[in-house]
Formats: C-alpha cells, structure tokens, sequence
C-alpha cells in the first residue's frame, strides 16, 4: 500500500495502523509481515519470547527504528510527526533504573513530563495541575518530594507512568515495565493500567513476557515471534501446548508428552 492508500483506508477509527512491516538491524531482518491496527482504549498485551522483536516493534511505532518495508501511521501521522508529539508515552523498565547519583524528587521527574520541545522555553499552562493529577492518577502523590532513588522499584514504575501522563499521552508503549516489581506492586499497576484504560480512554499497548500476569489485564494479545502469530482475543489465547506448536516447537516424544508446561512458562518468564 502506498502512504497515501493507507491514510485514506477504512481504518480511520484505529489510532495505529501497522501495514506490512519490516524491519532490519544491522542488516538482519528482526521482524517481518506485520500487520496490526490499534483502536483507542485498547489495552494490548504484546507478548513473546526473549529476542523476539517485541522492543523492536515498539522502537519502529515510535519512529525511532525506520521500516525496512511498510507503513506506519499513528493518529493518520508518520511516526516523530510534529502533529503527534506528546500523544505518545513511553515507558520502560530502564526509564525507571535511573543511575543512583541522579538526584531527583518524584516531583521533579513528573514535571519532566510536560517539557515539550515546542514548549521548553514558554511557561506550560496548568504545569502544577498537570503534575499533581498525574500523580494523583498512579497513587504517588505522597512520595512527591522523595528522591526517586529512595524508591521501590514498584513506586519507581509508577513515578514513571505519571510522568507519561503529565505529558497527557493518549497512548502509551510499555516495554517490560513488570521486571523486578514484587507480586502486590505488579498488580496494582496492571489494575491502574486497566482503569486508565477504562476511565480516560487511554490506549496501551504493553510488553510482557510473564504471559501469566498481563492475561488477567489485556483485553487483545498479540504473539511476536519474528513476526504476528496470534492477535486476538485474551481468552482465546492460545494454551502453552498450542502456543508450542505457534513457535514451531513440535514433540519430542510421543503425543502426550509434548511440552511441560510449567517449564516452558517458567522459561518464559525468567527470560
Ligand atoms: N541494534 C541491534 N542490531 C542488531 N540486532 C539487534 C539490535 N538490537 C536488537 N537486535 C536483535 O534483534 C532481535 C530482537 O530484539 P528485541 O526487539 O530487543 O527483542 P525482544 O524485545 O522481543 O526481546 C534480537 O535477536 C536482538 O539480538
Ligand atoms: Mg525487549
């Protein structure tokens, strides 16, 4: 399809439109054949196993990464379009391990949110507002004046997330934010993730791969593994055995026995 067909196409309701993407890293194709359309208050589990092109993906939607074929449009832009600068967030798990020697209050690093390059230089209206909502929002607006080092990696996550809401990103890219976050934490985040979703139409695509915990929040899962191998419905993800057989995994000896499932979901999660 060219640029034009594409922004002109039915999808006019989905917010991404991903349109026969490839793409290469130091001339290796990491993932291609992807097609996906994202709508507006979906929340996305994108799961795979580790090296599967999962960050790739997410690096090539925010226009960091260019495709080596395809299109892909968000809110009928080009990826880094100046229409669509601070629609998007981004989180990661390394956005939330900042070096101990940055000293920063959980205010602070909110407040880095609403810095737009447009705007660097001129007052941001509402910026306190902005602020405090956000982190009214994740539930942090009592570590406000902690530095963030003095924080729990949980805490962290969500000092994080406000910060991509203080921007007032609509969506929001989460590249394995439940790394290294004990069980009680994980899951209230995933519950805020699912709330934003509900209550401010935010759209979330996140990575994962501890399938487990992002099957009880996702609405929609996608399977990466070079390219899409399952997007649909989280109850009709497909089972480890199923999921085995998506991969290419096939039996090493008879039919019973074909993959023990809790090994293969311990591998998955300790990936
Ligand atoms: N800069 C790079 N140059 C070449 N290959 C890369 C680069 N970054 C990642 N890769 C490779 O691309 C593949 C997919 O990586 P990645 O998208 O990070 O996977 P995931 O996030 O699913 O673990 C891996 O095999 C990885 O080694
Ligand atoms: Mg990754």
């Amino acid at each position: 399809m060219t640029w034009n067909q594409v922004k002109n196409s039915e999808d006019s309701e989905s917010i991404l439109v991903v349109d026969n993407l490839s793409v290469s890293r130091s001339g290796r194709m990491i993932i291609s054949d992807i097609n996906l359309k994202v709508s507006r208050g979906e929340f996305i589990g994108l799961v795979g196993p580790n090296g599967s092109g999962k960050s790739t993906l997410i690096l090539s939607i925010l226009g960091i990464l260019k495709p080596h074929t395809g299109l892909i449009k968000i809110y009928d832009e080009k990826p880094m379009s100046k229409n669509i600068f601070g629609k998007l967030g981004w989180v990661s798990q390394a956005a939330a391990n900042l070096p101990s020697n940055i000293k920063i209050t959980v205010r602070e690093l909110v407040k880095l949110g609403t810095l737009k390059s447009s705007s660097m230089y001129k007052k941001v209206s509402n910026q306190k507002e902005k602020i405090d909502t956000a982190m009214t929002m994740v539930g942090i607006e009592c570590c406000a004046d902690c530095d963030v080092s003095t924080l729990s990696g949980g805490q962290r996550q969500r000092a994080v997330i406000a910060r991509a809401l203080a921007s007032e990103a609509e969506f929001i890219l989460l590249d394995e934010p439940l790394v290294g976050i004990d069980r009680e934490s994980r899951n209230s985040l995933l519950k805020l993730l699912d709330k934003l979703c509900h209550e401010q139409q935010k759209t979330i695509l996140m990575v994962s791969h501890d399938i487990t915990a992002i099957r009880q929040t996702a609405h929609r899962m996608v399977y990466l593994e070079e390219t899409i191998r399952y997007d649909g419905p989280t109850e009709n993800f497909p089972d480890l055995t199923s999921l085995a057989g998506l991969r290419g995994i096939t039996p090493v000896h008879d039919d019973k026995h074909t993959i023990e499932p809790h090994d293969h979901n311990k591998c998955m999660e300790e990936e």
